[in-house]
């Protein structure tokens, strides 16, 4: 059948050869024609990236004298007819590869060009196929109404919104620029947030950073906008050691953390309120991280008037707070003003604690700072990992693990001291003052 089909095909090109007329008159049905043309397989979707070349193929056989042309379906446009431009538009083209292959190309291809296209052959009835072009478009973030950067007050509810196009429609992911992970609250965090509305309820001070919104489509390349999130708080101060002790002549230092932001001034006073000078014997040192800073008030050799309370001030706009610090005097062995006797009265070894203060682990040293110091709860968990121990409701009692001389040697003394030295509350005080 194929066989004889075949050679009734070359027999109807030779009668085609003597009827050339008929070629310019497709639409009169030439009847020595056995085998008609028909396609050879579907039209393959194409998919084109906007703004380049796409190329739709039409495969057919025994074309023979019929022609092809390429119809947009949605306008029923007639764009080609054989090698052909019919459309005004000059982005169409038509090519083919003896006659059985025909290249409808768009050139610079646009979204509106998105759809089905039809490729047709002119028998009676006519023959036709469908394919799909699909533009894609990679994706964009518009600058209105996406958010910009953000100054809020710590507390407050905050969204962050990030408007897209593209096609497909861009996913939308939001990350912190630095790669740190983002608090949701409840201690739970996540290192990426999915969509176009980025709600944090509540914005805290470790929300503070650069985020960035990420549009991806599968159409390179993705896009992504930066958005900074700064997070206004007033001041607040932590003490670590709120009642430190040392000897004359000694060198101290007092230490207070602080956050705030904006950058609050930082500062020592005294109880009389007058700011502890810079220079000569005493040095404040501020370490600043981000909103953190730790300050430090070093003095180098602690005399008689230096004794007494100590006040570590922070302020911004947004309100101003202080944390006390209560330096108390270490009394010298024996009138010795050296701290270490002269080998013979103290056996301990010793340490230094925190601050750099000379201890002496001796029975006679009952005041040893890291057992008087008051224990702070924590707030939020946030401070350095201090090895605080929960004294509440233990107020003044010094535990007799650590003072196993001293409450038996210096009862009386003992008591005096706490008496003396241990403040109104055991707690770590948080005091944050509110603008007036
Ligand atoms: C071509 O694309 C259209 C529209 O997306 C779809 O309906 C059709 O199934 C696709 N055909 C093929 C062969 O993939
Ligand atoms: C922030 O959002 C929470 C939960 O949606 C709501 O309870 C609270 O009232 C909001 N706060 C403000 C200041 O809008
Ligand atoms: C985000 O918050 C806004 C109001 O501030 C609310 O309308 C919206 O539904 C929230 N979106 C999500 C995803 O939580
Ligand atoms: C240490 O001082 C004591 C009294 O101040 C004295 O009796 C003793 O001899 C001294 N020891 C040494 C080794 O200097
Ligand atoms: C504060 O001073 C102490 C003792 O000099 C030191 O160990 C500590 O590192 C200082 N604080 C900071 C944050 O550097």
């Amino acid at each position: 059948m194929g066989r004889e089909s075949v050679n009734l095909c070359r027999l109807g090109a030779l009668v085609l050869l003597l009827g050339i007329a008929t070629l310019f008159l497709p639409t009169t049905r030439p009847e020595h024609i056995v085998s008609e043309p028909n396609f050879k397989e579907p039209i393959t979707n194409v998919t084109a990236p906007v703004g380049r070349e796409a190329i739709l193929a039409c495969i057919v056989k025994d074309l023979g004298v019929y022609k092809v042309a390429w119809l947009r379906v949605d306008t029923q446009t007639i764009l080609t007819i054989t090698n052909h431009v019919i459309t005004k538009n000059h982005r169409i083209e038509v090519t083919h590869s003896d006659h059985l292959t025909w290249f409808l190309h768009i050139r610079e291809v646009r979204e509106t060009d998105r759809g089905w296209y039809m490729c047709q052959i002119n028998t009676d009835p006519m023959k036709s196929q469908r394919g799909y072009l699909d533009v894609v478009v990679p994706p964009d973030i518009l600058d209105y109404p996406t958010s910009t950067d953000m100054v809020v007050k710590e507390g407050s509810n905050v969204t962050l919104r990030c408007a897209t196009t593209g096609s497909p429609p861009p996913t939308i992911t939001w990350r912190r620029e630095d790669g740190r992970p983002i608090p949701l609250g409840h201690g739970q965090e996540v290192m990426s947030v999915d969509g176009p509305v980025f709600n944090i309820t509540k914005v805290d001070r470790l929300h503070m950073g650069s985020y960035l919104c990420i549009a991806s489509n599968g159409v390179p390349p993705s896009v992504s906008k930066r958005i900074t999130l700064i997070v206004h708080f007033p001041p607040v101060i932590w003490v670590q050691n709120q009642l430190v002790g040392a000897r004359q002549g000694h060198q101290m230092t007092l230490g207070c953390h602080s956050e705030a932001f904006p950058k609050s001034i930082n500062y020592w006073t005294r109880d009389t309120g007058e700011i502890v000078p810079q220079g000569g014997k005493y040095e404040p040192i501020l370490f600043e991280d981000a909103y953190k800073v730790h300050m430090n008030l070093t003095i180098r050799s602690v005399g008689p008037q230096d004794f007494g309370a100590y006040k570590c001030v922070s302020k911004n706009a947004l309100g101003d707070t202080d944390g006390s610090i209560k330096l108390y005097e270490i009394p010298s062995a024996s009138g010795s003003r050296s701290p270490y006797g002269n080998g013979t009265k103290y056996k301990g070894k010793q340490r230094k604690n925190n601050y750099g203060n000379n201890f002496i682990d001796d029975d006679q040293n009952m005041l040893k700072e890291r057992d008087l110091k008051l224990r702070g709860r924590k707030e939020n968990g946030r401070e350095d990992e201090e090895d605080y121990e929960d004294s509440s409701g233990a107020r003044g009692t010094i535990s007799s693990n650590h003072f196993p001389g001293w409450l038996t040697l210096f009862p009386v003394v003992a008591l005096l001291l706490s008496l003396t030295f241990l403040p109104h509350e055991s707690t770590l005080e948080l005091r944050t003052l509110r603008p007036a």
